[in-house]
């Protein structure tokens, strides 16, 4: 069973991919809003019902329905409305993050985590400190949407399938992202070697603003990668997969951080990140990746302290 708290864009899109990909026989989507996890629900079982999918979507009001959840997913969140600041945002999220926590807690305790909420790093913390989960179950997600955002918009250059590519963005979710494309590659050929200066550059750059752009072109945030990544997630879980893929997971002296949560390449499999992959690093990447490491610790102090103790 698979539950996931906030049934909007972002929880709605995420347990339609999860209906159509069969994730799970049973998929509970939360919310505090009266009637929209229901309907959200009805509507998601009539398509499984015309697609022939063995899928029970239930909608409720009420935490006790994630009993039993071996995965639960948080998109419960405010999005920045115009006029509030960076802070407010943490803070107000935070707020949200530590409630949906503590009913995880009792509810779902032998869950694996995974948040999707903004800002993430600081979210994917709070929920963190909340829970007291071990840090194997405890993921922030993400990565697996940067990375991926990456390997589509050098693909376009390249030539080949994004699915050809292994990407590789490090350290924040957010504008202090760290893409590496020098160490992304198609089959061991690195995408330095594919791309001109020019092309490289506007590949970061695309990879960074690319959350941004979708904002600003349809005035919402997105919520079609996020459900897709998702997918690849709780898929590799379920069935143990050990599919190496990008997350916030909390760094434990690997990549020389210890404390912080970062986006770093994880193995998947049914303990949750399982494992963490350290890609060795240049004295100069190092550097930009410990740029990236002290944007993150930044975005920490936007939190209230009572929701990081
Ligand atoms: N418990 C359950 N649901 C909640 C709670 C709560 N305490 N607080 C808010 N919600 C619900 C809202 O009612 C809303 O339905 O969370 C949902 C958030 O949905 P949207 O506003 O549509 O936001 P969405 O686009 O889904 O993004 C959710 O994920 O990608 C991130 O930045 C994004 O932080 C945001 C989050």
């Amino acid at each position: 069973m698979i539950s996931i708290i906030g049934s909007g864009k972002v929880g709605a899109t995420a347990a339609a991919f999860l209906m159509l990909g069969e994730a799970d026989k049973k998929i509970v989507l939360v919310d505090i809003l009266q009637g929209v996890p229901q309907g959200e629900a009805l509507d998601m079982n009539h398509a499984a019902a015309i697609l022939g999918k063995s899928v029970e979507v239930i909608g409720s009001n009420n935490y006790e329905d994630i009993k039993g959840s071996d995965i639960v997913i948080i998109t419960a969140g405010l999005a920045r409305k115009p006029g509030m600041t960076r802070e407010e945002l943490a803070g107000k999220n935070a707020e949200i993050v530590a409630g949906v926590a503590e009913q995880v807690k009792k509810y779902a305790p032998n869950s694996i985590v995974i948040i999707t909420t903004n800002p993430l790093d600081a979210m994917v913390t709070v929920l963190y400190k909340k829970l007291g989960f071990p840090r194997n179950r405890v993921i922030g997600f993400s990565g697996v949407l940067d990375s991926r955002r990456m390997a589509y918009y050098a693909s376009q250059y390249i030539g080949v399938s994004p699915a050809s590519i292994v990407p590789l963005v490090l350290g924040q979710h957010g504008e202090n992202m760290y893409p590496v494309p020098e160490l992304s590659s198609v089959y061991g050929k690195s995408l330095k070697d594919f791309l001109t200066e020019e092309q490289y550059n506007k590949v970061v750059k695309d990879t960074i603003e690319a959350g941004a752009q979708i904002t600003n072109l349809r005035k919402f945030s997105s919520n079609w990668g996020p459900a897709a990544g998702l997918l690849l997630m709780v898929d590799a879980i379920k069935k143990d997969r050990k599919l190496v893929v990008e997350a916030s997971v909390l760094l434990d002296g690997e990549y020389g951080v210890k404390g912080v949560f970062a986006e770093v390449p994880v193995v998947l499999g049914k303990d949750g990140a399982e494992k963490i992959i350290e890609v060795p690093l240049s004295s100069q990447q190092k550097e930009l990746f410990m740029k990236s490491i002290n944007a993150i610790k930044e975005n920490l102090k936007q939190v209230p302290p009572q929701y990081l103790a």
